[in-house]
């Protein structure tokens, strides 16, 4: 295990009811708020109008950010920080999904900073101080709501970069409130979240049974809620056990003391900054292209997968042809579950892999579990076709 520092401030507010919290968290941080949401889909939830019935109750003064995009972009981001300085607002309030989340972060951070917002995303300068910030989570994705990172869009130059930003002082999840995110970015959600642990799970440091076993949890809990939650979309305890597993796959409990990965969001980041796709879509294509060009690195890694995740079994077949196995169920699962399997999908040719290649290093050579450079983001890239 390697030495690290574990430490995560949110406070996590966690089941049915629990928006009426948000009480407390307004005389806590104050009545000047920017609220912060998507395109709409809060207003037809009905969730918008409780928000209201509080702020109204507590005589706060609110200003909105509407239309936040999926693959949040730096303009709205600009709109946000001059929203909060022309009108001094004390805190930011997020409801939504992780762009939303991701898009406040930015704003949080920007609004306390006399340079570019953009500086963070393109490593040139740090976060020391930050607004306040609250979520009310809306889908099980991201895990933005208990960690730091932030991922934002520069549209005009086409680039996707994520920054350290600053962690949501509390978020309110009321799995509920996750009930109306329709079938096809539930499933998208589901592979973001698996992804996370992927990441994570595939690593060379040894001696982890803890953290191995947390990953190996979240795992199953995953696959088996996903497989109630595509049968009814209002089952309560699967949209509980989702969302509990999504945000515990980011935030900091599974990297504690391991060597991570992230070669594979390095990739789908430079495609969705490229052709705006969902996030978790794109994952879905390219996970088990990368884990079939990778897996030889450490065959019992990948065959501790198969057995212990995916339930391969493990008689009779080669070490190799267990961990295949394992790659097999895991592109069967996402085809079980109405994943995309290929970027033709979404109309991506083979016309941009090299542009794509660049975009997926901007910092260097990419991924621990191997090394990546362009040429293998390419292969991997051409392999998802
Ligand atoms: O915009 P609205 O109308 O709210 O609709 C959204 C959006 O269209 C809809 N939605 C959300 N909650 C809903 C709902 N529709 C009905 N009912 C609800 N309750 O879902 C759509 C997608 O929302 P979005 O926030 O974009 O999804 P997600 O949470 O998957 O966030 C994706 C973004 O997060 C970044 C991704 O790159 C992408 O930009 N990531 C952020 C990370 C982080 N901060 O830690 C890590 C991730 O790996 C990821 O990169
Ligand atoms: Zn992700």
């Amino acid at each position: 295990m390697n030495p690290f520092t574990f430490y995560n401030p949110t406070e996590l507010i966690f089941g049915k009811g629990q928006l009426e919290k948000l009480n407390e968290k307004i005389d806590q941080l104050g009545k000047r708020i920017l609220l912060v949401y998507g395109g709409g889909s809060i207003k037809r939830s009905g969730l918008y109008d409780k928000l209201q019935a509080i702020f109204e109750k507590k005589a706060c003064h609110v200003r909105e950010l509407a239309g936040v995009e999926p693959n949040p972009r730096l303009s709205t981001v600009k709109k946000g920080i001059s929203l909060i300085r022309e009108n001094e607002l004390d805190w930011i309030l997020a409801v939504g999904g992780g762009s939303v989340i991701d898009c406040s972060k930015a704003i949080a951070g920007g609004a306390l900073y006399d340079g570019d917002v953009w500086d963070f995303y393109e490593r040139k300068a740090k976060v020391e101080k930050a607004l306040p910030l609250g979520t009310v989570l809306t889908l099980a994705a991201t895990g933005s709501e208990m960690n730091k990172g932030s991922v934002i869009t520069n549209w005009e130059t086409q680039q996707k970069h994520g920054a350290s930003m600053t962690f949501p002082a509390f978020s309110i999840l009321d799995p509920e409130n996750t009930f109306t995110v329709p079938r096809n970015q539930t499933v998208y959600g589901i592979s973001d979240t698996l992804s996370h642990v992927f990441e994570q799970y595939f690593s060379h440091t040894t001696e982890i049974p803890l953290q191995t076993g947390f990953a190996e949890t979240i795992m199953k809990t995953v696959i088996e809620n996903a497989r109630k939650v595509l049968q009814n979309l209002e089952d309560y305890d699967a949209r509980a056990n989702l969302m509990l597993s999504s945000t515990f796959a980011l935030n900091g409990l599974l990297a504690a003391g391991v060597e991570t990965d992230w070669a594979t969001h390095s990739i789908e980041h430079a495609v969705s900054a490229v052709y705006d796709i969902p996030h978790g879509g794109g994952l879905a294509i390219i996970f088990p292209n990368w884990m079939k060009y990778v897996y030889k690195e450490n065959i019992p890694r990948f065959k501790r997968f198969a057995v212990e995740v995916w339930g391969v079994d493990p008689e009779g077949k080669t070490d190799e042809e267990t961990a295949l196995a394992g790659i097999d169920a895991v592109r069967a699962f996402f085809n079980e579950i109405g994943a995309p399997s290929r970027l033709a999908d979404y109309n991506i040719g083979d016309d941009k892999l090299g542009v794509l290649a660049e975009k997926a290093l901007p910092f260097g050579p990419i991924g621990n579990f191997r090394k990546l450079g362009k040429e293998d983001v390419r292969e991997i890239l051409r392999m998802s076709l």
